[in-house]
């Protein structure tokens, strides 16, 4: 189905990686044009054709660099966009600490150039990624968004620094709305296998790395620490699943679209589950075993990240309706449908940083 010719458009920058990629169809679905700008830094061109599949036409996408202001400039000259939604960034918390100049080139610099562009072509509307990272180790759970913020790694600063310039701009220009969803922990795929989260090389995530582990990839799941202050002494997350996510993108488009002014919301579900109650879900779902062994904690994690999530409730009457099983159950069928599939090229060839792999429309 293709939207009419005048459905908002919204830019969706890192529109290829996992919760972009279930993003642009939820948007597609609800009728908005979509722009993509992605640089296949971590992701790969080969996911467009299932987007595009999943939202029934093509959608105009663009490889090139957020950071790149004249490429930015570009894209928005040639589409109307109404609003932006910024994906794009690094999202490794290790990877932060040992490069701390490329998070914050990619995840500040990278929204400043956005906002800049934006600014310059009239476009003052941005629905931004954030994260839970930012509370750093939350002294309440469930938190809510007014928690104090000390987040704990380059990674989390990053986060942290680019809302307050959003929020900034907002203050200075009553033009200007921003809405910062910040994610507890996205889990899942869409339901069709065809699209979900890819990671390269060895899976940080617990969700990804269960998967290769029951499907035989990996021999075992490493537990890291048993002994935190969580009933059964492992770390307790709130899994949020990634179609979720997407719909809760879709009401802050509308939202952004009808009104100006800055909000930071939290995306959640407001349930926990520690790392063994995830095992047991994801064993239960699919009838699979997933070996795992307790090694020593992982340096940096935090007991427990739960959601407060009444304000996206209140704002954007969104609330999670996916649990854990259908995280597990989506999530192994992503896992089947892409094992053994070609090592993808880590990074654009630096030659073409801008090329248009299909043209506006
Ligand atoms: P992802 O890596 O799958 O997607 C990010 C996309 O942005 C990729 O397609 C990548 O190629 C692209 N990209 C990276 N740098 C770019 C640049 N400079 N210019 C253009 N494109 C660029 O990650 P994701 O899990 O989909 O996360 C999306 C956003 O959500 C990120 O900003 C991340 O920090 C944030 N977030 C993710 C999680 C999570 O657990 N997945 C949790 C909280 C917040
Ligand atoms: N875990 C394991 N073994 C693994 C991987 C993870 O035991 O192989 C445990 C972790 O110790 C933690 C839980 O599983 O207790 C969840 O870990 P993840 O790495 O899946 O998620 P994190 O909560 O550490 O971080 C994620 C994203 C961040 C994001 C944050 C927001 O990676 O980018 O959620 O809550 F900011």
């Amino acid at each position: 189905m293709t939207p009419p010719r005048a459905a908002p458009c919204v830019l969706v920058t890192g529109g290829l990686g996992y919760i972009g990629s279930h993003t642009v169809v939820a948007l597609a679905g609800h009728g908005y044009r979509v722009v993509v700008v992605d640089d296949l830094s971590n992701s790969s061109i080969d996911v467009l054709a299932p987007v595009e599949a999943l939202c029934g036409t093509s959608v105009a996408t663009y490889c090139g660099d957020v950071r790149d202001r004249e490429f930015l400039a570009t894209v928005l000259g040639r589409n109307p966009v109404a609003c932006a939604v910024h994906f794009a960034g690094l999202k490794a918390v290790g990877d932060s600490v040992r490069m701390p100049l490329e998070y914050y080139d990619v995840n500040v610099n990278g929204t400043l150039t956005l906002a800049r562009a934006l600014e310059a072509a009239g476009v003052r509307r941005v629905v931004f990624s954030s994260s839970a990272t930012v509370y750093g180790d939350p002294a309440v759970a469930p938190t809510p968004e007014t928690h104090p913020l000390a987040p704990a790694n380059p990674y989390g600063r990053s986060k942290r620094d680019a809302e307050e310039l959003l929020a900034d701009l907002c203050a200075s220009d009553p033009r200007w709305g921003a809405i910062s969803l910040r994610y507890f922990n996205p889990a899942g795929a869409h339901p069709s296998g065809t699209i979900g989260e890819r990671p390269q090389g060895v899976p940080n995530n617990l969700v990804p790395y269960i998967a290769q582990v029951a499907n035989g990839e990996r021999p075992a799941l490493r537990v890291f620490g048993d002994d935190y202050p969580t009933p059964d002494g492992t770390g307790v997350r709130d899994y949020v699943h990634v179609m979720d996510l997407a719909s809760a993108h879709v009401a802050a488009v509308a939202r952004m679209l009808s009104r100006p002014g800055n909000e930071v919301i939290n995306l959640g579900s407001g349930r926990g589950y520690s790392v063994l109650e995830v095992i047991r879900a994801y064993e239960h779902a699919n009838d699979v075993r997933v070996p795992y062994e307790i090694v020593p904690r992982r340096s940096g994690d935090v007991p427990r990240y739960l959601a407060d999530a009444t304000l996206a409730g209140q704002l954007l009457d969104w609330r999670a309706t996916r649990g854990i099983d259908e995280m597990c159950r989506d999530a192994a069928r992503f896992q089947r449908m892409h094992v053994q599939r070609a090592p993808r090229p880590a990074r654009t060839p630096a030659s073409s940083p801008n090329r248009a792999l299909s043209p506006a429309s």
